[in-house]
């Protein structure tokens, strides 16, 4: 894990123009595989950008370096203007793995009041607090199931008792682990339309990943991934204008079948 304590050496804060993250020459190796492999990338503030590629292309690995809980690390990985994982990070992001991570013998009001106090031990008022935790279970949609024991919520609602907690405390920078999966399509259109609420009234940062191609079309900016390697990062517009598509999961393709086709000659010649 990469480890920082907070000096009085540290460098200063880039100015909030800057992009939220940038990575250059990121390597994360996981037990004898190298995972990813020498990304490069920025993702702007203010915005949502989708992180996108198939099951075991490295998503989540990306994402637990971002927020500081991946080990073996190397190369530059700046988040909000520090080093990943910096201390005084903890509070400006919020992360929902892809596993719901709450507690099934606590309500949803108490996983809440729970994980509140955690984020914030002390300083803020009771009245304040309380107030958070019924913002962020309306922003939901779980204010009529407020009382109920997580365990006895359905999948989607489980996962969405996990986005409340993400959504305490107003963070700038928000990484979402596949966080529509398995929910209904009248709950995707409404967790979408929250996340760029989130975007334009708060001024967040989003990085949402997700297998489902169509919901790369909702976000302003994706990363596309294949293999632990960056395909594309772009705007939706631009993707598909590039590429001659008429969806992203088209021009994902397409740009799948080149880096195939390259990587075929590259072999050729090495012969
Ligand atoms: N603890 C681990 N040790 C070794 N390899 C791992 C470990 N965890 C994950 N991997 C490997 O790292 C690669 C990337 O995994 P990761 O979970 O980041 O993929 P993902 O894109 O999030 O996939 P999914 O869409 O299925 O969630 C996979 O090949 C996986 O097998
Ligand atoms: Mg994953």
């Amino acid at each position: 894990m990469m480890n920082y304590s907070s000096t009085r050496s540290d460098p200063p804060e880039t100015p909030d123009t800057a992009a939220a993250i940038r990575a250059e020459s990121l390597n994360v190796v996981r037990g004898p595989r190298q995972v990813l492999r020498d990304l490069e990338f920025t993702v702007p503030r203010g915005q949502i950008t989708g992180l996108l590629g198939p099951s075991g292309c490295g998503k989540t690995t990306l994402m637990r370096a971002i927020v500081g809980t991946q080990a073996k690390v190397t190369g530059t990985l700046d988040v909000l203007g520090r080093p990943a994982g910096h201390p005084t990070l903890r509070t400006r992001i919020g992360y929902v793995t892809q596993a719901p991570s709450v507690y099934d013998d606590l309500t949803i009001r108490q996983n809440l009041d729970y994980f509140a106090a955690i984020l914030d031990p002390g300083h803020t008022a009771a009245d304040r607090r309380h107030e958070n935790v019924t913002r962020a279970i309306a922003d939901v949609d779980l204010t009529s199931h407020t009382d109920a024991l997580a365990g006895n919520l359905s999948g989607g609602q489980r996962s969405r008792v996990s986005l409340a907690v993400a959504l305490l405390g107003t963070p700038e920078l928000l990484v979402l682990d596949e966080p529509t999966v398995g929910l209904d399509p009248v709950l995707r259109r409404d967790l979408w339309n929250l996340f760029h609420d989130i975007a334009a009234s708060r001024g967040a940062t989003l990085l949402i990943s997700s297998h489902v191609m169509d919901e790369a079309e909702r976000c302003h900016r994706l990363l596309l991934m294949r293999e632990g390697q960056i395909l594309a990062d772009d705007t939706p517009d631009a993707l598909r204008t590039r590429t001659g598509s008429e969806t992203v999961e088209a021009a994902f393709l397409h740009l799948v079948d080149e880096a195939v086709a390259a990587a075929a000659r590259a072999k050729e010649t090495t012969r």
